[in-house]
């Protein structure tokens, strides 16, 4: 510890000082400790606020975006811009409180950076930190210590608990799981970061020696001995003479609380005053006042009856949010929400809350009690008891999964014959509703082909990325969703089952949208994900062309999309098919690129279509689509589904195209039943 700091503490051994009292001079501005943030004149924005108590919260959980609050006056952390980084070290308090307990939002973030506020940053995985163009660029100068509460497997996140060292962008240089050194055990004990729980965490970067170390500890233990990370790395280059010192969160059902920080550079943090922190709020129910027992005979008599009524209103209520939860799903109570809280966020499932209803079941929007998080929940009946359990782990470890064009399932419940998914709500909607049926704006042609790329990431994520091949089986513009920044965000994993990698999928029942099935999958029963792949290829036409796959009621020659498309390639007119609303205003080379890879994975031979790494890069501009008539495509080649099951194409209804076409006799059935 420095003499100064010594001195400081000895004159202000409790008082909060915040060194923007005493302005510019360089010696006062480069430390401060904050007991609480009740005096502090914090740099606060988004979702950021200091509460009366003094609770610094960085975010409420309620709305994806970022919430940033920072020291208002920069520091020094050179002593010429030249020269290397000085020595600095921060210590502070912060709880991570789940407000669906315990399912578990983003993580937090201490963060050093050239401004106040990070403008342009994104939420979610990003952190408030980062955006898709300035992650791992040098020149955005950040760095940051994340305690991370997702595996975000975009960025390698070795789990979903983890603190790590970011040095210019998210995949961190150094991470390990949450853990602190415990001096009894002398070994390392876990931590969960998501717990409610107020810890306490060290921050310091030695500038001689280039040693970087975080502690952590709960709140009421002594400063470790030994650091959970540790790594040499010279900052100098990274940091500018003149940095700003904060905090970023980006919340997802889960709120962020600071409750003491103090900074120092050249010399150690001060300590905090644990005493005097402000209180995190009451999580959880209202504990209920104690009943007054009353001896006189006739309040007796009455407060019995009341007690019949009491429990006839109980059984009732208990008979209204009744669920069913049986031995096997202890393992997957986390990602469980009561029924009672779906039934009141969604206003007990009323027709005004209804978002739309797809293939399996309807979707209603909700606002959770307490929290306010919207959300959305689809409501699938099911008969059979059969394959609910293996249907439960399916949809627990894909709520698992992680990334940017997914959208997310946040948990499940079930009652008698329904079980009830739950996802993050998606405020634009499904992509179908702004191509077909004359939609009130439609998207323009870079709206149109970032939605593609997008879907294309999240597809390679699914059937490559992630640690089981997902084959999502029913992609179509109506199970694309788009978020609030028109991102696309592939839904409806209710058909996905999931295989271990390399292993020979297993039989099922054929479900899945007419139009959009690959004719081996109609003939075998075998989803892959060469038949997902064929299925995307009807997407990119549908996008594109602005039409559905299948449109019974057009003439005979447009009925089917890609037939139609074939016939204006082979005449050389492939841009005719473009949709009418996109007018001129697109990219030739991109819509011909689209259409062409359209119908290159709608090839009946599965061997013929792109892999999904190879649908990215084509779109991604990496590698040039091969030439369609070097690969033998013919309208034989372009054999369509429905010339397997022409039977079930010839009786169908012609009033909605988007009828689900099934193979099985019962949809529920095929839906839930493990099919072998
Ligand atoms: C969350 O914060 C926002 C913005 O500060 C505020 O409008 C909203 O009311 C807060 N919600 C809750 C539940 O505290
Ligand atoms: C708080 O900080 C801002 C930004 O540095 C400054 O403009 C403002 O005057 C400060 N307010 C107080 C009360 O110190
Ligand atoms: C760093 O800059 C200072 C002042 O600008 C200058 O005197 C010094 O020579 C520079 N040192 C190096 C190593 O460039
Ligand atoms: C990304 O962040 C940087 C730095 O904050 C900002 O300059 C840039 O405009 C942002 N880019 C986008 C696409 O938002
Ligand atoms: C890094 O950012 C700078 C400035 O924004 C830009 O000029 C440069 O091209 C970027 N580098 C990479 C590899 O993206
Ligand atoms: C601590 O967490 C790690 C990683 O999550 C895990 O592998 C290990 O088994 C845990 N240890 C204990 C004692 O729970
Ligand atoms: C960082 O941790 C190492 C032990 O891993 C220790 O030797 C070193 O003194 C620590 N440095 C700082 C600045 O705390």
């Amino acid at each position: 510890m420095s003499l100064l700091n010594l001195v400081a503490l000895l004159t202000f051994p409790q008082i909060a000082f915040a060194a923007s009292d005493s302005s510019s001079s360089s010696s006062s501005s480069s430390s401060f400790t904050f007991n609480g943030f009740k005096s502090a004149n914090l740099s606060l924005d988004g979702l950021a606020g200091i509460m009366p108590n003094g609770l610094l919260r960085l975010s409420n959980a309620t709305k994806q975006q970022t919430g940033h609050a920072f020291y208002p006056s920069p520091f020094s952390f050179k002593t010429y811009s030249n020269s290397s980084a000085l020595s600095f070290s921060t210590y502070f308090v912060f709880a991570i409180v789940p407000e669906f307990q315990p399912l578990g939002g983003h993580g937090m973030a201490f963060v050093i950076a050239p401004t106040r506020g990070l403008p342009g940053s994104l939420p979610s995985t990003y952190l408030g930190l980062f955006n898709e163009s300035n992650n791992g660029n040098a020149s955005n100068h950040i760095v940051a210590v994340e305690l991370d509460t997702l595996k975000s497997s975009e960025f390698n996140d070795i789990n979903d608990n983890h603190v790590g060292i970011d040095i210019t962008g998210l995949e961190s240089v150094l991470a390990k799981p949450t853990a602190y050194y415990d001096k009894k055990t002398g070994s390392f004990q876990n931590l969960t970061l998501n717990s409610g729980r107020p810890m306490q965490v060290w921050i310091e970067y030695d500038g001689p020696s280039q040693l970087f170390n975080v502690t952590l500890a709960p709140l009421d233990d002594a400063k470790p001995s030994i650091p959970l990370l540790s790594l040499r790395y010279d900052l100098s280059p990274i940091i500018n003479q003149i940095m700003y010192v904060g905090f970023s969160a980006a919340p997802l059902l889960s709120s962020h609380y600071v409750l003491g920080w103090s900074f120092n550079i050249n010399g150690m943090a001060q300590p905090l005053d644990l005493s005097q922190l402000p209180k995190l709020p009451r999580v959880g129910p209202k504990k209920q006042p104690k009943t007054l027992t009353v001896g006189l005979p006739v309040i007796s008599i009455a407060s019995l009856l009341l007690a019949l009524f009491g429990v006839a209103y109980y059984a009732r209520r208990k008979w209204k949010y009744a669920e069913v939860l049986e031995g096997w799903e202890l393992d997957y109570v986390a990602h469980r929400f009561r029924y009672k809280d779906l039934y009141i966020a969604t206003k007990g499932f009323k027709e005004k809350e209804l978002l739309g209803s797809g293939g399996f079941g309807k979707v209603y929007r909700g606002v959770m009690p307490g929290s306010k998080i919207e959300i959305a929940v689809k409501r699938v009946s099911h008969e059979s008891r059969q394959g609910v359990k293996e249907f439960v782990a399916e949809i627990v470890s894909i709520g698992r999964l992680r990334h940017r064009n997914l959208v997310p399932l946040l948990g499940y419940c079930r009652r008698k014959g329904e079980l009830l998914l739950v996802y993050e709500y998606m405020p634009n909607g499904s992509l179908d509703k702004f191509l077909h049926d004359q939609p009130k704006f439609t998207l323009n042609w870079d709206q149109r082909f970032r939605v593609i790329k997008g879907v294309a990431s999240g597809l390679l994520y699914l059937h490559e990325e992630w640690e089981q091949v997902v084959i999502h089986r029913d992609i179509k513009a109506s199970n694309v969703l788009l978020d609030g920044e028109l991102r696309a965000r592939l839904g409806d994993f209710g058909l996905a089952r999931l295989y271990d990698h390399g292993s020979d999928p297993q039989t099922t029942h054929v479900v899945g949208t007419l139009g959009y099935l690959a004719p081996e999958h109609t003939r075998t029963g075998k989803a892959t994900t060469s038949t997902d792949v064929y299925g995307f290829g009807a997407f990119l036409l549908e996008v594109a062309c602005g039409r559905r796959p299948v449109e019974p009621k057009a003439s005979n020659e447009k009925a089917v999309l890609v037939e139609w498309v074939y016939s204006l390639w082979s005449k050389g007119e492939i841009l005719g098919a473009v949709d009418p609303n996109l007018g001129n205003d697109y990219a030739q080379e991109e819509v011909e690129l689209v259409l062409k890879l359209g119908m290159l994975c709608s090839h009946s031979r599965p061997e013929v279509r792109p892999r999904t790494r190879d649908i990215v890069r084509y779109l991604e501009g990496e590698v040039a689509l091969p030439e369609l008539s070097s690969l033998g495509l013919s309208a034989t080649g372009l054999a369509f589904a429905y010339n397997e099951g022409f039977d079930d194409f010839a009786n169908y209804n012609s009033s909605s195209t988007q009828t689900r076409f099934t193979g099985s006799s019962s949809i529920e059935n095929s839906f839930i039943s493990s099919g072998r």
